[in-house]
């Protein structure tokens, strides 16, 4: 619990805008939970909010435009209601450029704080009540981990849970390591405490994250790998699928793919960014591992678990791609064959190693080759989700379809999401489904 006087004493409604990855999505269940536990009630619509927060993601240039776009927007939200408190955190504001920008272009925004100071976020709400100043508090560094706060989890019956935080990869093109800091690990104890607790609320599926799973452990003073983690998670009754996002080939223990034979709750999906198929750009990108490297990899895990999902992350149009370095990339996919993956263009990062190389692609080129990829993935894809017609399969169910309210939408231990006609009783509950029909991206199939 917070501090008492943290504690709001008037109704105020809050909203979160959240972009980016997984890591951010809890983040803003953590914030969110800080916010009720302070008072805040959730909002409907921005026109009624207290406070607005938006949780931002640097991984990409188009994805900080959009927040700019949005914080363009809200000039005129905060010209109607000045009491509107506009609150900006996430990976962006660990950017020093960022903040730049939103000093001298977005005087409405009240509160900047990082991803490193989520817990100190009454604090700075207090302080900005009192000075009605914007407060800025950002750190650089944070080693220590805070578990104090808990999270508002956005479903009720699976979760995400931190396992470690920072990244020491320093992929050529990748900002999350200047975003996100040192990678370091939270104690076994504290993430077994936490996923028994949320077993014991009804939770059934637990995604673990970090930004390299397979280094888990490597910070902490005992000897305890992802595999030890994995292993104990498995023993927690209650908890019937364990996911986790992400793996990184380089080191990838064959300990681990062997969890995909003895822990029964562990998803049958991989998902293991490739990034590209040339192993010269493979070396540029600084991933540490060769082409070879990962097809052996994929190897092994096939011969665990053949009938495992594989997806993988995919950048075209890196600094110095050529034709010849693409057509890896596209023979790599091939043989592999990915049931999806999720594509990027190259998008410069500004004090990442790869800003500054020479010879950076015309966007022309790369939105041809981004095209020529997906054609050759979806098919691919296609193929696979075909192999599953006629099969009855286990399915979580998440939802009710979104276009279709008598439909309901869940998912395979391989992560397909899957299309049925169900009560919404169902969901949360584990149900078997046959599958009739299948597409690129979804499978279609009835309840037995
Ligand atoms: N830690 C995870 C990925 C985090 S970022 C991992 O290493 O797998 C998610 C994905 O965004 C990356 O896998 C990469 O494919 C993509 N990405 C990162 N930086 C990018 C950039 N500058 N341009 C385009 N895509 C990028
Ligand atoms: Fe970025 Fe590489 Fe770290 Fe992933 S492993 S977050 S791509 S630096
Ligand atoms: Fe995630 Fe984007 Fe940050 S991908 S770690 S929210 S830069």
């Amino acid at each position: 619990m917070r501090k008492e006087n943290d504690r709001i004493t008037e109704q105020k409604k809050y909203l979160i805008v959240t972009y980016g990855c997984q890591m951010n999505e809890h983040d803003s269940e953590k914030i969110s939970w800080i916010l009720e536990d302070m008072g805040y009630i959730l909002a409907d619509n921005r026109e009624e909010c207290d406070l607005i927060i938006y949780n931002t993601c640097a991984v990409r240039k188009t994805a900080e435009n959009r927040v700019y776009g949005q914080l363009g927007e809200l000039k005129e939200l905060k010209r109607n209601k000045p009491d509107l408190i506009i609150a900006v955190c996430g990976c962006m504001m660990q950017r020093e450029e960022v903040i730049d920008t939103i000093t001298s272009k977005y005087g409405h925004v009240d509160i900047i704080f990082g991803t490193n100071n989520i817990h100190k976020l009454p604090q700075l709400i207090s302080n900005y009540n009192k000075t009605k100043q914007m407060t800025i508090d950002i750190l650089e560094e944070n080693r220590e981990i805070d578990e104090s706060v808990d999270a508002n989890r956005k479903y009720s019956y699976k979760a995400f849970v931190n396992i470690m935080y920072g990244c020491n990869n320093f992929c050529s093109y990748c900002i999350v390591p200047y975003t996100r800091g040192r990678e370091r690990s939270r104690e076994p104890q504290n993430i077994i405490e936490e996923i028994k607790g949320l077993a014991s609320t009804g939770y059934k599926e637990i995604t673990l994250l970090g930004q390299n799973v397979n280094s888990y452990g490597k910070t902490l003073n005992i000897d305890y790998s992802f595999s030890d983690l994995l292993k104990d998670i498995n023993d927690i009754d209650g908890i019937e699928r364990i996911r986790f996002m992400t793996s990184h080939p380089k080191d990838i223990s064959d300990e681990l793919i062997n969890s995909y034979a003895e822990l029964d709750k562990l998803c049958d999906h991989l998902h293991l960014p490739v990034q590209s198929g040339s192993n010269r750009i493979l070396k540029l990108m600084n991933r540490g591992y060769t082409r070879e490297e990962y097809e052996s990899i994929i190897k092994k895990v096939k011969l665990v678990n053949p009938n495992i999902t594989l997806t993988t992350d995919i950048i075209v149009g890196f600094p110095g791609e050529t034709e010849e370095d693409f057509n890896d990339t596209l023979s790599l996919v091939k043989e592999v064959g990915f049931d999806s993956a999720f594509t990027f263009l190259y998008s410069v990062r500004e004090g990442t190693p790869a800003a500054k190389m020479k010879s950076q692609i015309d966007d022309r080129i790369k939105h041809q080759r981004f095209q020529q990829l997906l054609d050759v993935l979806h098919p691919i894809g296609l193929k696979k989700n075909e192999k599953l017609l006629g099969n009855t399969l286990k399915v979580l169910v998440e939802d009710v379809s979104k276009n279709d309210k008598t439909m309901l939408d869940g998912r395979t231990t391989g992560g397909k999401l899957v299309h049925f006609s169900g009560g919404k009783e169902l969901i949360g509950k584990i149900v078997d489904v046959k599958i009739t029909s299948v597409k690129t991206f979804t499978l279609k199939g009835v309840l037995v």
